[in-house]
């Protein structure tokens, strides 16, 4: 059995998850509020794990719920079933659902599934959403979540600068620049506050889960960003953090700014930072692009860009000539539109 499959047959692993009641409780009230969805409907639980979302989607009326789980946990399931009576509903398929051969298994009116990793896309699970999607659900089809978004913001990194400065009265600045050469070798997973995000936050990836196709999540983000600063600080990294939503149009929010979970967010360390003040444009290139050798992995490759060189939104509240003028211009417009008289039919 695959390595990665192992790694979920540790209950330790399975409490983390069911511990985390932001995660848990997001797929529930989006299960709960989504009753006459699931009503009489047969659902797909992409990886069951120990079967929670399986049980919420029978809880609520439907007809019956294929528990796929290719780990040895698979078999906890039926006892779960069981204990929450719900047993003549699910049938539990132990196997990769890459391993069910098509046409074995009527199609699903919906597919539900748990399977967003650090910055949404590490661990690669989605492939195997949209392998089922592709093989195993109606055309007119739900999934749940249906669309995961992925943001990026300039932030400050609090525990890789400012702890060096003074560790209970000593200062450590120079282990703190070799701390930091090595975090920025490879994505650090923490938790920021708020008042960490130092810019505006930019969409990397919107995806549309019900038509995405797996090449297209090959490479995400790639663009040139602009993001203009909201107050003075120190440019110490980007964040990363993502959200999905549900059908019932529901949200679940991983940002530094929502409740935490336990995806924390990813942050991408500058070994060096950099002075910003208030309406500055931070303007930055990030790719996640997936490993050729480990698909399960992504490569994340951070370039910071000249503001002056890069186009900026339209509208944009950076404080460069250009940018005021475009959003004079545009607010003018806007107050011209709006005190405009109506006309007046004659
Ligand atoms: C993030 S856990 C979610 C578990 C459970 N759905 C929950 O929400 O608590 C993902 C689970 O999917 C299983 N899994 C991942 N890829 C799978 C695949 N291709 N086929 C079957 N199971 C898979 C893993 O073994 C793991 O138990
Ligand atoms: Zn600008």
């Amino acid at each position: 059995m695959d390595e990665y499959f192992k790694s979920y047959e540790e209950l330790d692993t399975h409490q983390l998850m069911l511990s985390d009641k932001t995660r848990v409780l997001a797929y529930k009230n989006a299960i709960f509020n989504s009753k006459e969805t699931f009503q009489n409907k047969v659902v797909m639980d992409v990886g069951a794990g120990l079967g929670i979302l399986s049980i919420f989607c029978a809880q609520v009326g439907a007809k019956k719920v294929y528990a796929v789980e290719a780990s040895m946990l698979a078999k906890n399931i039926e006892q779960v079933s069981i204990e929450n009576n719900v047993q003549d509903k699910i049938e539990v398929i132990h196997s990769k659902v890459e391993d069910i051969r098509p046409g074995s298994l009527e199609k699903v009116d919906i597919i539900i599934s748990e399977w967003m990793g650090f910055y949404l896309v590490h661990e690669g699970m989605l492939d195997s959403v949209l392998f089922a999607r592709d093989n195993f659900l109606h055309e007119d089809g739900l999934l749940f979540p249906s669309v995961a978004k992925l943001y990026a913001s300039p932030c400050e990194l609090p525990s890789m600068y400012e702890f060096w400065s003074d560790v209970c009265g000593i200062s450590m600045r120079c282990i703190g620049q070799k701390y930091r050469k090595n975090k920025s070798l490879k994505p650090e997973i923490l938790l920021l506050n708020e008042n960490d995000l130092l810019a505006e936050s930019k969409l990397l990836a919107w995806l549309d889960l019900k038509i995405i196709s797996v090449e297209e999540i090959n490479v995400l983000g790639g663009e040139d960003y602009v993001s203009v600063c909201k107050k003075d600080g120190k440019f110490q990294g980007i964040c990363i953090w993502f959200a999905v939503e549900f059908p019932d149009g529901s949200e679940l929010s991983t940002g530094p700014c929502n409740e935490a979970t336990h995806w924390k967010q990813t942050a991408v360390v500058l070994p060096e930072d950099i002075k910003v003040t208030k309406n500055e444009p931070v303007a930055f290139k990030l790719e996640l692009k997936r490993n050729s050798s480990y698909s399960r992995r992504y490569i994340m490759e951070l370039t910071l860009l000249d503001a002056e060189e890069v186009e900026h939104d339209i509208p944009c509240n950076c404080y460069m000539t250009k940018c005021i003028v475009t959003k004079k211009y545009i607010d003018d417009l806007d107050e011209r539109e709006t005190c405009a008289p109506e006309s007046i039919d004659s």
